[in-house]
């Protein structure tokens, strides 16, 4: 691994290297912030051009019937479903993250409180997303219950007969640490609580098995791993045992049983179609759909398990490489160490100047990004990297560290988005 002849090799017998084909790759960018907007697929201008032009341009209102627009959020459901483990018709696509977290812990809290109306604890993570945070402190001070955050090492001493609901997210952003999902949930359900599962930085960047592990809702995105572009609609997945027992709190004609019949009373759709709520977003979500189908392509090379071992190597090499090339600098690794309890990011931690590093990095060709406090994050998307790749980028990484072209003041000032 000590020189890029090494790295030239494993491209030459990378299994899943004809995907990168399937990208518009900009020109001199080393990308590794696929963990927080994917790159843009080939087919994804095409599809929107056809449904601009055509769809939306000449057929107009038919549309929703002869291109089957009303049925676009149930089918990108069943296109995610085989990614996270799910039946199909069990998943659908509309909203955002945040509304469909919303929808769901509404859900499990009414669940909750059927089973046991004394319990008032919902636990999450101190580190997990803001919103997730901020969404689960509206609906405890609506139902009185209470939030309490732990560290991501005592989420198993929490789990006991006072808990009401675990929310928690599967990959932690800033680190790319795992949860292990069937454990946690399995131990969870021998308390009688339900478990939410935030996919956002799970959901094609590692094998996720919803159904397996019994789990009792999830939420994810779609514009990170999946490629669905900037704020692409994220997904919703109910387990079957839970669907049909609440009215989730967003009751808009979308989720009705016969929206086309316009009654005056609200009555839920059967099954997960009920999440929806208004009008699906049509250009989003068709452009969604092309990027769905590079991983349906992706099977034919091996799918989501060669995805995420991809994944482990890329992510090993950049922290071998970078602690050999940069050490002395100040850097030290946030993510976990072991392969198998880290996703498809490296985080580094510098103590004066992260972000100005990062910047600086970004003015020569190599793209990550900035988390507070003091983080840098590298994502990496095997659909689209090469292991020459991590070798550039590490070299990179060095100059700008020996240099010290970060200590410029072009770099240290903060953009509203970092
Ligand atoms: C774990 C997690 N949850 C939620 C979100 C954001 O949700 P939304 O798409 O509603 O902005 C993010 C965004 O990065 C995230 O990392």
């Amino acid at each position: 691994m000590t020189n890029r002849a090494f790295y030239e090799n494993l491209d030459a017998i990378d299994p899943l290297s004809p995907l990168r084909s399937e990208f518009h790759l900009p020109p001199d960018t080393i990308y590794l912030d696929g963990n927080s907007l994917g790159i843009m697929p080939l087919a994804a201008p095409i599809r929107a051009k056809q449904v601009m032009l055509q769809e939306w341009g000449d057929d107009l209102i038919a549309s929703w019937n002869k291109a089957d627009w009303i049925n676009l959020p149930m089918r990108l459901g069943n296109k995610i479903a085989p990614l996270i483990g799910a039946g199909q018709d069990e998943t659908v696509v509309c909203d955002s993250t945040s509304l469909n977290l919303y929808k769901v812990l509404y859900s499990a809290i009414q669940i909750a409180r059927k089973r046991h109306p004394a319990r008032r604890k919902i636990v999450s993570e101190k580190t997990n997303f803001p919103t997730d945070l901020y969404i689960a402190q509206s609906l405890c001070a609506q139902f009185d219950m209470s939030l309490e955050l732990v560290d991501g090492e005592a989420i198993d001493s929490i789990i006991n007969d006072d808990l009401a609901v675990l929310l928690l997210t599967h990959v932690n952003y800033r680190s790319g640490a795992i949860y292990d999902m069937a454990q946690i949930t399995s131990q969870a359900h021998a308390h009688n609580a339900l478990v939410i599962w935030d996919l956002c930085h799970s959901a094609g960047s590692i094998p996720v098995d919803l159904c397996g592990c019994q789990a009792d809702f999830a939420v994810g995105c779609t514009y990170k791993f999946l490629n669905g572009g900037p704020g692409s609609p994220a997904f919703v997945w109910v387990h079957p045992q839970h669907v049909d027992q609440i009215t989730q709190p967003l009751t808009g004609w979308m989720g009705h049983a016969t929206p086309f019949a316009f009654e005056t009373d609200y009555q839920p759709a059967a099954g997960i179609r009920s999440y929806l709520c208004g009008t699906p977003s049509i250009l989003a979500m068709s452009v969604l759909e092309s990027s769905l189908d590079v991983f349906l392509k992706a099977q034919g090379y091996g799918g989501m398990p060669a995805i995420y071992k991809k994944a482990q190597t890329l992510t090993s090499l950049f922290i071998q490489l970078a602690e050999k090339e940069c050490a002395g600098f100040g850097l030290s690794l946030v993510s976990p160490r072991d392969p198998e309890k880290r996703a498809s990011q490296v985080s580094l931690s510098h103590p004066e100047g992260a972000y100005a590093i990062i910047q600086a990095l970004i003015a020569q060709g190599v793209v990550g990004d900035y988390r507070e406090p003091g983080v840098l994050r590298f994502g990496f998307t095997p659909l689209y990297l090469r292991y020459t790749d991590v070798w550039d980028a590490v070299m990179q990484l060095k100059s700008v560290l020996q240099g010290e072209a970060w200590r410029s003041d072009t770099f240290s000032a903060k953009q509203t988005v970092t």
